[in-house]
C-alpha cells in the first residue's frame, strides 16, 4: 500500500509533454476538466492577499500552512473543499466562501492516518456556522468509525453570529462528538488564533490542548466583558494565553514557541499513542539495553529523606535514550506525569517531585495524575508509578478546596486501571498517599521499593509524637529533644522501612537500584498479555 502515500506523479499527457520529455502538441482540455481545474484552484487559494496578509502580520500561519507543517509530505486528503453555507443572512450566501471557513481532511503523521480540521480565520473569521460544523461532524465520525486521532487546529472568532442558533447547535454537534470519541480515538486540539465563548468547550472535551506563545487565546468572556462585570482591566494574553492556561487553569498540557515548534510536537506526541483504543501503542526500535544500570538510583539511597531532588532526572535515567515527553509540564509540578518508552514499549509515568512541596499530593496534583491514568487505560498504555511524598498537603486551603472529593479521583483511577500497573518506591510513602499512588491492594501488579524506602503509616516523628506524647511530655525539657530523635530512630528502624512493608506482601521485593530499569521492563514483559486492546477499556475520558 505504499504507493499510496504520495499522489500518482503526472502522466506525460497532463503535463504537456511526450512520453519522451519533448514539448508536445497542446490538446485542447475539455470544458468540465477545465472548470473543475478552475474551481478547486479557486478554492485552494482562500480569501485573498490581503485577508493573507492580515493573518501573517499576526504572526500565523494559513490554515493549508498548517496542515503542510501537520502531515506527511503529500498525504492530505480534503473532504468538503466545495461546501457552503446556506445561510442567507447578511449577504453570506453571496460571498460564496468554499469550504464555509474550515478545511476538513485526512492525511499521514509519522506514516500513520489521521483525520484533522483546520480552521481558517481568513474566511469569515473562522467563525463556526452550520455547514462548518457538519464538516467537522463529518471527519469526526470517519475517524470514530476507520479508527484513527483526530486532530483539531483552531483559530476562530467563535459561533457565527449571522448564523444565529444554527451556529450554536454546530458546537452541539461538536461536543457530542467529542464525548463519542473519548477513550475511543485519541483527540488533540492546537490553540491557534482566538478560541472563545463555549467554542473553548470542544478542546476541554478532548484529551491533549496545544498553545502557541502570544498567538493562542481561550476564554469563555473575552477583556471587554470581563471588565464591564467585574472591573477587573485584564490583556488577553494574561488571561487567556498560553501562560495562563498551562501553568494556572491547566486547560493547556502543552505550550509550543512557534507554531512549526507547535506541530514537532503535536507529531511527537502522536508517536507515543496507538490510533484507537483497540491497539497498543506503536513499539520503538530502541538501541537502549534492557539491562543497562542506573546509578542514579543509588544515590537515592545515600540522600536524606526531605532533601528536594527533581524526580524528571531519575525518569530520563530509566527511559530508553533518555527521552521522555512530559504533558502538563508547567502545571501542578509536585507531580509529573508523562510518557517514555522501556525497552520499546510505551509506558505513561506519573511521579511524585520532591522538589515541588516535597512532591505532597493536592488537589491539582490528584486531578493531574487521575486524567493522566484514566487516558492511558483508555489507550493501552502501562502505567510506571514512582512514589516519594510524605503524605497529601495540608491546610484550610486545600481541605476547602476539596482536597478530599478530588484526591478520590486518583484512587478511583489507578484501582480502575486494568492495564500493567508497576510501582517503585524511591524513598518515601506513607499515609494516604502510600495507598493513593498505585499500591498493591489498589491493584498494582508489581510494586518495588528501592532499600531506603520508608513505607509506613506517618513518618516517624509525627507518629512518635502521638504514640510517646506522654513519655516526651514528663522528660525534662532539656531532654526531649535526644529523646524524640531516639524514639524516632527506633520507630523508623521497625516500621518506616520497606522490609516490614515486604514481609506482609504489600511490596513484592525490595530490589537493587542499579537493576530498577532491567526489572520494571522485565515486569512490563511479564504482563505484556495482561489484557487484549479493546476490552475493559470502555471508560470515556471525561475532563476531572
Ligand atoms: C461572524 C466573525 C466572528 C463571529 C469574527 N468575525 N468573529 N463573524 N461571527 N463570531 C469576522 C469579523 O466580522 C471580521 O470580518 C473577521 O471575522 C475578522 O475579525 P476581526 O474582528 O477583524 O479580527 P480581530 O481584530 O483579529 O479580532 C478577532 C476576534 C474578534 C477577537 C476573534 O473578531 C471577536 O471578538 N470576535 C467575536 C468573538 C466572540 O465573542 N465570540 C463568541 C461568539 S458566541 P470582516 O469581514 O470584517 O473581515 C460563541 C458561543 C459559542 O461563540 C457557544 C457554543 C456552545
Amino acid at each position: 500500500m505504499d504507493d499510496l502515500i504520495q499522489p500518482p506523479a503526472a502522466t506525460p499527457a497532463e503535463s504537456g509533454k511526450s512520453a519522451k520529455g519533448k514539448p508536445k502538441k497542446v490538446r485542447e482540455i475539455p470544458e468540465n476538466l477545465r472548470k473543475f481545474r478552475e474551481v478547486y484552484a479557486k478554492a485552494h487559494e482562500g480569501a485573498g492577499a490581503e485577508r493573507i496578509a492580515a493573518q501573517k502580520a499576526k504572526g500565523k500561519l494559513t490554515a493549508r500552512e498548517r496542515i503542510q507543517y501537520l502531515v506527511d509530505d503529500g498525504t492530505f486528503a480534503e473532504t468538503g473543499t466545495l461546501v457552503e453555507t446556506a445561510c442567507t443572512e447578511y449577504g453570506l450566501k453571496e460571498k460564496h466562501i468554499k469550504g464555509d471557513g474550515v478545511i476538513t481532511g485526512f492525511g499521514k503523521v509519522n506514516g500513520r492516518d489521521v483525520a484533522l480540521f483546520a480552521q481558517d480565520f481568513t474566511q469569515l473569521g473562522g467563525s463556526l456556522g452550520l455547514a462548518h460544523a457538519i464538516k467537522i461532524a463529518a471527519v469526526m465520525d470517519k475517524a470514530i468509525e476507520a479508527k484513527m486521532p483526530i486532530i483539531g487546529l483552531l483559530d476562530s472568532g467563535g459561533a457565527r453570529i449571522q448564523e444565529g442558533v444554527e451556529s450554536l447547535d454546530g458546537y452541539a454537534r461538536i461536543f457530542a462528538r467529542n464525548v463519542k470519541a473519548s477513550g475511543v480515538i485519541p483527540q488533540i486540539s492546537v490553540i491557534l488564533g482566538p478560541c472563545a465563548g463555549g467554542a473553548v468547550y470542544s478542546p476541554a472535551l478532548t484529551d491533549y490542548v496545544f498553545m502557541v506563545e502570544g498567538i493562542s487565546h481561550m476564554f469563555i468572556t473575552g477583556p471587554e466583558v470581563v471588565k464591564s462585570a467585574t472591573g477587573e482591566q485584564v490583556d488577553f494574553d494574561t488571561l487567556g494565553g498560553s501562560g495562563p492556561h498551562s501553568a494556572k487553569s491547566g486547560v493547556c498540557h502543552f505550550v509550543a514557541k512557534s507554531e512549526p515548534d507547535c506541530f514537532r510536537q503535536v507529531r511527537e506526541l502522536l508517536s507515543f499513542l496507538p490510533q484507537s483504543r483497540n491497539e497498543r501503542p506503536p513499539m520503538g526500535d530502541s538501541h537502549d539495553p534492557a539491562n543497562r544500570r542506573v546509578p542514579l538510583l543509588e544515590k537515592i539511597c545515600e540522600i536524606h529523606p526531605r532533601r528536594p531532588y527533581r524526580v524528571t532526572h531519575i525518569i530520563w535515567w530509566l527511559a530508553d535514550e533518555h527521552k521522555f515527553l512530559e504533558v502538563h509540564q508547567n502545571f501542578a509540578k509536585n507531580i509529573v506525569v508523562g510518557f517514555m518508552r522501556l525497552g520499546g514499549d510505551v509506558v505513561g509515568v506519573v511521579a511524585n517531585n520532591p522538589a515541588q512541596l516535597g512532591g505532597a499530593l493536592d488537589i491539582q496534583a490528584s486531578v493531574k495524575a487521575a486524567r493522566f491514568v484514566r487516558f492511558c487505560n483508555n489507550f493501552n498504555i502501562p502505567l510506571l508509578t514512582l512514589v516519594d511524598l510524605g503524605g497529601y498537603l495540608p491546610g484550610v486551603e486545600q481541605e476547602h478546596g476539596g482536597v478530599i472529593r478530588n484526591g478520590a479521583k486518583l484512587l478511583y483511577a489507578y484501582a480502575e486501571a486494568t492495564v500493567p500497573k508497576i510501582t517503585l518506591v524511591l524513598r518515601k510513602a506513607y499515609g494516604g498517599a502510600y495507598i493513593a499512588m498505585s499500591s498493591k491492594h489498589l491493584n498494582g501488579d508489581f510494586n518495588f521499593s528501592l532499600p531506603s524506602a520508608e513505607i509506613a503509616v506517618m513518618g516517624p516523628r509525627g507518629a512518635i509524637e502521638i504514640l510517646n506524647s506522654r513519655q516526651i511530655k514528663e522528660a525534662p525539657l532539656e531532654q526531649q529533644e535526644a529523646l524524640k530523635e531516639k524514639l524516632s530512630k527506633e520507630y523508623a528502624d521497625k516500621f518506616a522501612s520497606p522490609y516490614q512493608t515486604a514481609s506482609i506482601g504489600s511490596i513484592d521485593d525490595v530490589i537493587e537500584p542499579c537493576e530498577s530499569r532491567f526489572r520494571i521492563i522485565q515486569s512490563l514483559r511479564l504482563l505484556k498479555n495482561k489484557r487484549d486492546p479493546g476490552t475493559h477499556n470502555n471508560a470515556g475520558n471525561i475532563p476531572l
